[in-house]
């Protein structure tokens, strides 16, 4: 789905006279691929690359050095720059910078009356993209109205009525409450899952990367770790030079083991970890 070979990318400053006064090296040789279906975790701290990272994946940014395809089309080319835009759909931070409509259908046909779509295929494809999302019910009320959560599913709607492969999600959920992130979070899965769209996840928050297939942990502008969930959160310390944690559940996990050397750690999700405490206390009682 999503192939990047040796792409590095410099943000460039210049004065007056064009003369280069400052390169700040924002991507540095990162070579990854993601296969159709995928769930993909990207982590960092502020400034590791993450943003500039996803804009490559639409075209909104192109490589400086190195290439990214998606869906085997080239980012550089221009004539792919379209079908690029309609396979890989972007959710960004803010919500309210992503409601276009005064009412929550409008919002969402908003990308297919551009496309110049009929309006039955419109009408057929907002129902279907609101009951994905959760939202079919508030087909006409105002966003104003909605929670964080709800508008940024609504924005997730209007992505998914372009019926795109992937989706990339850039730190959807750092403003919202833990209502509203559970409900982003969950509605991602639900489409990696049930409608099989590759899912691109940078965040934050380390237990929201638990269920995906693999992580990326960016530093500096390059891939400083991969790997599986539980191989990422096994790693506390290289997270810690990151500047990164792992889930408040592992960490309880890692206190009882240090206790306990035959607990298994690291535990990924509440029931993980009931389960081992179970099993822990059983053997002791034995
Ligand atoms: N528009 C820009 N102009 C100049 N530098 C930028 C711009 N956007 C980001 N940067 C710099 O590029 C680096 C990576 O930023 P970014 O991709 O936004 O990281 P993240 O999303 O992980 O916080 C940082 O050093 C940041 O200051
Ligand atoms: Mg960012």
């Amino acid at each position: 789905m999503i192939n990047t070979y040796r792409l590095s990318y410099d943000y460039v400053k210049t004065d007056e006279n064009d003369n280069i006064t400052h390169v700040n090296r924002a991507l540095d040789d990162i070579s990854i691929d993601i296969k159709k279906g995928d769930f993909i975790a990207v982590l960092g701290h502020n400034g590791s690359g993450k943003s500039t990272f996803a804009k490559h994946l639409n075209a909104l940014l192109l490589p400086g050095e190195g290439s990214v395809f998606v869906g085997g089309m080239d980012t550089a080319k221009p004539e792919y720059t379209w079908d690029i835009r309609k396979s890989t759909g972007m959710v960004f931070q803010n919500p309210d910078n992503q409601i276009i409509g005064n009412i929550v259908e409008e919002d969402v046909a908003f990308g297919l009356e551009n496309l110049g779509l009929p309006s039955d295929e419109i009408r057929r494809r907002v129902d279907k993209s609101l009951e994905m999302v959760g939202m079919k019910e508030f087909v006409r009320s105002s966003p104003n109205k909605l929670s964080g959560g709800q508008k940024q599913r609504v924005a997730i709607a209007g992505i998914m009525a372009m019926e795109p492969a992937c989706i990339v999600f850039d730190e959807p959920t750092a403003m919202l409450d833990p209502e509203g992130r559970r409900e982003v979070i969950e509605t991602a899965r639900k489409l990696n899952k049930e409608n099989g769209i590759t899912i691109i996840l940078i965040t934050h928050y380390m237990e929201e990367i638990v269920g995906a297939d693999k992580v990326f942990v960016m530093e500096k502008g390059r891939i400083a770790m991969q790997g599986t969930p539980r191989e990422i959160f096994s790693k506390p310390k290289e997270l810690k030079e990151l500047r990164l944690t792992v889930p408040q559940v592992t960490e309880i996990g890692y206190k009882i083991s240090a206790k306990h050397p035959e607990f298994p750690s690291p535990v990924l999700t509440v029931e993980e970890l009931t389960e081992a405490v179970k099993k822990t206390a059983g053997r002791k009682q034995r």
